[in-house]
């Protein structure tokens, strides 16, 4: 047995795992006690934030901690099947019916299921003796979480494929007003939605007859990108500590500074570029220097930034005309670190970082923002109340950081066949 284990880069940076890798799982102290804590509550729980911040690995690491039980349904499942309930069925089917002895025979031919018709619940025959699927779901996660007071829990994760759906949205306020009434309750299963949306909590304010699920639902803080530490810790840990790599002379604090602004220290865009990085480092003598650092750019965009490439690329001006202004403001697009942004933040960033060609020019930041939020392959859009602007997708911004060079104060893009 060799004293050491030895990993290869994919054992060590899992872009797309579903289980936690506790070797590699950073601590968020923060989110993971509001997730604790409202697992305390009496509440339901909703946990938001972008893809690829965490949100599953958080929830996984903090139901491993405090020994809670949990099943999954996956709401992306439930938008194809049209029915929440569907999909509820099929958590208990592969969950193993064959597990669940604890049924009460005979409990009822009828039961009330959400279904998404408008009203509250609606009568559906089942089979005698057998519950309607979600209760039958509840009944069987408490019988597998075993002891009557350990926490359980069912998932609905992705919210984001079936927000907006209103039959959908409503099947899911259904099911929650639903774990009120007793014979639901008593299985003290809780719920746990999670998904891309924000204010979720507001979207169930907002629609008639349906605050009273907004009582129900308990928010915890975004899940965002990770903190300058934590972002260090990973790659770090993955470089050094797992895969036993160095850093070539004076390069570790560059090269993690660069990875932290390119990825924007989102989990899984770390993940993903670390793993690019540990492959090219491997051919380097596992050494990791400055100098695998372009071709590791051009090698991330091109795999898994290939779509936002383009949205760039399409948006920059290629002629360059008007002192390549256009490409400059994509250039600052990229600086900042917010996700909502004023016009007159962009105009500050354009203007330092390009002091030459814009000192006493009047520089057209709003028409130049409203063209690159035009269009089908937008790169930017008007904020929900219009007073400001986003990202169309928040990968824009990583991309534009990987992919666009300040050479004086033109602009160059890493072309990416080489
Ligand atoms: N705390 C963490 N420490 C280290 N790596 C993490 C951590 N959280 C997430 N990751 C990495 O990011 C990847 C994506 O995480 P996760 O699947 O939890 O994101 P998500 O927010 O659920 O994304 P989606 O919205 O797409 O479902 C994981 O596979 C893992 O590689
Ligand atoms: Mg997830």
């Amino acid at each position: 047995m060799p004293l050491f284990h030895t990993y290869e880069p994919e054992e060590v940076f899992t872009p797309r795992n579903h289980e936690v890798n506790e070797k590699m799982y950073v601590d968020r102290p923060e989110l993971e006690f509001a997730l604790e804590n409202a697992l305390k509550g009496g509440k339901h729980i909703v946990v938001h934030g972008e893809s690829g911040t965490g949100k599953s690995w958080l929830y996984k690491r903090v139901f491993a901690k405090t020994g809670t039980y949990y099943e999954v349904a996956n709401l992306a499942n439930a938008s194809r099947l049209g029915s929440i309930t569907k999909e509820i069925e099929n958590v208990v089917n592969r969950t193993g019916q064959a597990t669940v002895t604890g049924y009460k025979e005979g409990k009822s031919a009828k039961a009330s299921v959400a279904v998404a018709e408008g009203q509250l619940t609606h009568e559906k025959e089942y089979e005698v003796g057998r519950q309607e699927p979600f209760e039958e779901c509840l009944t069987l996660i408490r019988s597998r979480a075993g002891r009557p007071k350990r926490a359980a829990i069912l998932v609905l994760d992705n919210l984001e494929t079936i927000f907006g759906r209103r039959k959908l949205m409503t099947e899911l306020a259904d099911i929650i007003i639903l774990l009120d009434d007793e014979r639901y309750a008593s299985h003290a299963v809780k719920l746990l939605v999670v998904g891309v949306p924000h204010r979720v909590r507001e979207y169930f304010n907002e629609t008639p007859n349906r605050a009273t699920v907004a009582n129900r639902l308990h928010e915890i803080p975004e899940v965002s990108r990770l903190s300058d530490k934590s972002a260090q810790i990973l790659v770090y840990r993955g470089f050094v500590n797992m895969l036993k790599y160095a850093f070539a002379e004076h390069a570790q604090r560059d090269v993690i500074n660069h990875i932290a602004w390119v990825t924007d220290r989102i989990p899984q865009r770390l993940h993903e570029y670390c793993l690019e990085l540990a492959y090219h480092a491997k051919r380097n003598g596992r050494i990791v220097s400055t100098a695998l650092i372009d071709s590791v750019d051009r090698a991330w965009l091109a795999s898994d930034q290939s779509h936002a490439y383009s949205v760039v690329e399409n948006a920059m001006n290629e002629r360059e005309t008007r002192v390549g202004r256009r490409n400059q403001t994509i250039f600052a697009l990229g600086c900042l670190r917010q996700n909502e942004f004023r016009i007159g933040e962009v105009e500050d960033i354009v203007r330092s970082e390009f002091p030459r060609s814009t000192v006493d020019k009047r520089l057209d930041i709003s028409g130049m923002l409203s063209q690159l939020a035009s269009g089908s392959g937008r790169l930017i859009k008007r904020s929900p109340k219009g007073d400001s602007y986003m990202f169309a997708d928040p990968r824009y911004r990583m991309c534009i950081r990987a992919m666009l060079r300040k050479r004086g104060e033109e602009i160059v893009k890493i072309q990416l066949e080489s």
